[in-house]
């Protein structure tokens, strides 16, 4: 067995407010084995964005890294100079982002674009370089014809596999994507995630996937953590956490979803806001919002503790657990 290809340790992540620093990512950790699929969720605003942006090292200001260490390889990311970030960036670890279709330069053929990152980060030849370019393009069934193309030529759901296509060229270990099917119809979204699990089949890539839609993490994830006010609130085998969620959290996010294959249930949703970030309470973040919240709850912030494969941040939950 070879180790896990990410380690994640007690992440922080503040950005700079007029009413002083707004804790985005609080004290998350977590693994990632080679070739796993890990999918976030939670809702807008819980930190899924700014965890990706940590993890690859892109934060920017207002933004900046409070604590913790990104471990890829063995190699902690949060040491390195922006050179030798460069080094491990497409060909390690790549990134899609949020709206990843408006990501293209609008004025260069896609051949282009794809022999910029080539030329940035290989010593490959032209030969070479439009051989891969165009075996990328097919990889995620865009014909290399449009190798010509410019990004208007293409559409909506083209675009997105050409940003795929890109994040792929250098077959990276990991693969990180936020929402890069929110902008797609249904029916390019499912093919689109055909196409990212077949090629993780094959290459072996792992990926860290954020989605609202909970179908994508049921049939393609490994793991699901849930995010809320900047925390991992619960994590482990998707699995498990679709069928036994702990965390109330995660509970009241599972049944606002209907459920694919089970008998039709009520949408619940969560009453209530999260907290404030810049004065965040002291105790649990989700106790102004949970139904079971105790003074244990509103005074005492949970711990993140360990049951098998599946962790949980709640008093409750680890106190019925107690032996
Ligand atoms: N540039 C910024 N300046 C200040 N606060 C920000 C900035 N970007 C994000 N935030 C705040 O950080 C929190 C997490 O944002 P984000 O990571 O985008 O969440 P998500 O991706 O889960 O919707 C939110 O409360 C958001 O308002
Ligand atoms: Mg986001």
């Amino acid at each position: 067995m070879t180790g896990p290809v990410l380690q994640v340790r007690n992440l922080r992540v503040e950005y700079a407010t007029p009413s002083g620093p707004a804790q985005a990512v609080e004290d998350v950790s977590f693994d990632l084995a080679q070739g796993e699929f890990l999918a976030i969720v939670g809702e807008s605003g819980c930190g899924k964005s700014t965890l990706l942006f940590a993890v690859a090292q892109l934060l920017t200001y207002p933004g900046s890294l409070a604590g913790g260490s990104v471990l890829f390889d063995g190699v902690d990311f949060t040491s390195l100079s922006p050179e030798e970030l460069r080094q491990h960036r497409w060909r390690d670890i790549s990134v899609v982002m949020q709206s990843a279709m408006n990501a293209l330069n609008p004025t260069l053929t896609i051949a282009a674009q794809l022999a910029d990152a080539c030329r940035a980060h290989t010593d490959w030849n032209d030969e070479r370089i439009e051989q891969r370019s165009a075996e990328v393009l097919s990889m995620v069934a865009i014909d290399p014809v449009h190798l010509k193309s410019y990004p208007f030529q293409l559409s909506g759901g083209m675009r997105q596999r050409a940003m795929i296509a890109m994040a792929l060229l250098l077959e990276p270990k990991l693969v990180i994507m936020d929402e890069p099917t929110s902008a797609l119809d249904v029916v390019a979204q499912r093919s689109l995630m055909h196409q990212v699990e077949t090629l993780r089949r094959q290459l072996g890539f792992a990926v860290i996937f954020v989605t609202h839609d909970m179908s994508v993490v049921s049939h393609y994830s490994d793991r699901l953590a849930v995010m809320y006010a900047g925390e991992v609130v619960e994590l482990g085998p998707t699995r498990e956490v679709f069928d036994h969620p702990e965390h109330p959290y995660s509970r009241g996010l599972m049944e606002a979803f209907p459920s694919l294959l089970g008998e039709r249930r009520q949408l619940t949703g969560i009453a209530g806001n999260p907290p404030s970030l810049v004065n965040p309470p002291v105790g649990c973040l989700f106790a102004d919002r949970c139904a079971h919240a105790n003074d244990e709850c509103r005074t005492v912030r949970p711990e993140l503790i360990t049951y098998g494969e599946h962790q949980v941040r709640c008093h409750l939950v680890a106190r019925s657990k107690q032996p």
